[in-house]
């Protein structure tokens, strides 16, 4: 095969198992808000980067952020947020999970506790079915603070 279709060989097989790219995802729903980095932007979206591994003390307080969406005010890094953070209930599963174990990869590798297992596309249909409330994840979150 010759080297200009290998990638895009390789494209097609990871379609079709259904793998997503999680990098993809970010970039197309994430990236205006939070910056391709995961720096976040002030007055607009908190940083992901960095400063999610101790919020993995509670495992569902981040699927469940980005499954539900949350409005009004965050503070992390000492800055107060206070913005809208949209619900992606909308996309599949997988590529929910692949765009958290990408957020939670690329921008916290450091940070991750070493019993972090990466989500799955089950663990999203599981709390999907107890799509989590605005006062849920707020409680969650001051749990991990
Ligand atoms: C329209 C802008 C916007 C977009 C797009 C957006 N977010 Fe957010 N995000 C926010 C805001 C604002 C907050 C803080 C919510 C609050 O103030 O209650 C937030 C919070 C978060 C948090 C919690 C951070 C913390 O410190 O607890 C995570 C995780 C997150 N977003 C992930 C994502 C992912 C993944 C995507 C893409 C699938 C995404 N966001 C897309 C605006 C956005």
């Amino acid at each position: 095969m010759s080297r200009r279709l290998l990638p895009l060989a390789l494209a097609l097989i990871a379609g079709l198992a259904g793998a997503a790219d999680g990098k993809a995802v970010y970039a197309a729903n994430c990236a205006s808000c939070h910056q391709p980095d995961g720096a976040g932007a002030d007055g607009l979206a908190p940083p992901l980067q960095g400063t999610l591994g101790k919020r993995l003390a509670v495992r569902q307080y981040v699927p469940g952020i980005v499954l539900s969406g949350l409005a009004g005010k965050m503070v992390s890094k000492g800055v107060t947020y206070t913005g809208m953070m949209p619900s992606w209930a909308h996309l599949p599963d997988a590529e929910l999970a692949a765009v958290v174990n990408h957020v939670l990869g690329s921008f916290n590798a450091a940070e991750l506790p070493a019993a972090h297992v990466p989500f799955s596309p089950e663990d999203f249909a599981a709390l999907r079915a107890s799509k989590p409330t605005a006062k849920q994840l707020r409680a969650w979150r001051a749990e991990t603070d």
